[in-house]
């Protein structure tokens, strides 16, 4: 299985296009330490021909073109993508605005929950998604899928928070549901390697803890180090938790919750502009690294 990050920071991707900070200007000025990175998604094959992508980001258009794997085959027809399938993990911006990247009547399938297809369908304008051309396939939590031939997926809820835009103040909870945010389980059928991609989540308990042990991989939410770091920097005024993100720092962080989790390799993804790991000199980067975790980047590809 080839796993391919397209983009490896969170929502506004880095630089951000209206941060000031110390790292998102390292990153303007080309640092070879702070190196850009667009906005969240991975994509998935098994051949090497057929891809399979893990959310649409609003960078999708330069990561097809950065990426030599998703572009069309040169003895191949006049119109056509190695790009077959879709899934979502929510409805957050940073996750569906790459959808209309993909109009122009290109056949390929998009897998989301009810509740994300729901969405979708109330904003008109993913209507440029030609019906007669791309199949909306609503998945169950916890029931397997094959968004590419070879390929099962189960996508299954994890503690997180609906998309800002669909917040309802006067609701607990702002109104969100299981559906809202999922991770995904991913096995290749013929090995039965197994890996997760959890670009969104508030909490890990037992039941996440349990799952993802003994995986080969996993991509997880790296957006804040610390929980309150967007208030203390002065540059937003929302905590990780929040945003329904659980930060990498702190006694109740991923790196103490997923300490003892055996997984050969962990990475984190969906960075946020503000979070030190995004300067490979930092202390903060160190101390993920000490503590056996990678940091996903744009281009990265690994075998599983
Ligand atoms: C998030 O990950 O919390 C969202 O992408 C935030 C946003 O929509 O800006
Ligand atoms: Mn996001």
């Amino acid at each position: 299985m080839h796993i391919l990050t397209l983009g490896a920071a969170a929502g506004g991707g880095f630089p951000q296009w209206n941060a000031n900070n110390a790292q998102c200007r390292r990153a303007r000025a080309s640092d070879p330490m702070v190196p850009p990175q667009t906005q969240s998604s991975v994509a998935i094959s098994l051949d090497g021909q057929q891809w399979c992508l893990f959310n649409a980001s609003p960078d999708l258009r330069q990561q097809i073109n950065d990426n030599p794997q998703l572009h069309p085959r040169a003895d191949g027809p006049l119109r056509q993508s190695p790009i077959r399938s879709v899934v979502l993990t929510n409805a957050d911006v940073d996750h569906v605005a790459g959808l209309l990247n993909l109009r122009e009547s290109q056949p390929f399938s998009l897998f989301a929950t009810a509740r994300v297809h729901t969405t979708l369908r109330a904003n008109s304008i993913f209507n440029v998604l030609n019906p007669d051309y791309v199949t909306r396939e609503q998945t169950q939590l916890e029931r397997e899928f094959a968004p590419l031939p070879g390929l099962t997926v189960t996508a299954f809820a994890v503690p997180g928070k609906v998309a800002l835009y669909l917040e309802d103040p006067a609701a607990e909870g702002f109104g969100t549901v299981a559906e809202d945010t999922v991770g995904l389980e991913v096995r290749e059928a013929a090995s039965g390697r197994r890996f997760y991609y959890i670009p969104g989540c508030a909490r890990v308990d037992d039941a996440l803890r349990a799952r993802i042990a003994g995986a080969a991989v996993l991509f997880f939410d790296g957006t804040l180090f610390t929980d309150d770091e967007m208030l203390a920097a002065g540059e937003g005024i929302k905590t990780g938790t929040r945003m329904g993100h659980i930060a990498m720092s702190g006694p109740e962080g991923s790196l103490a919750a997923l300490a003892d989790v055996a997984v050969e390799r962990k990475f984190y993804i969906h960075i946020n502009n503000t979070n030190p790991v995004l300067m490979r000199d930092s202390d903060a980067r160190r101390q993920v690294a000490t503590a056996g975790w990678e940091v996903a980047m744009d281009g990265m590809e690994i075998r599983l």
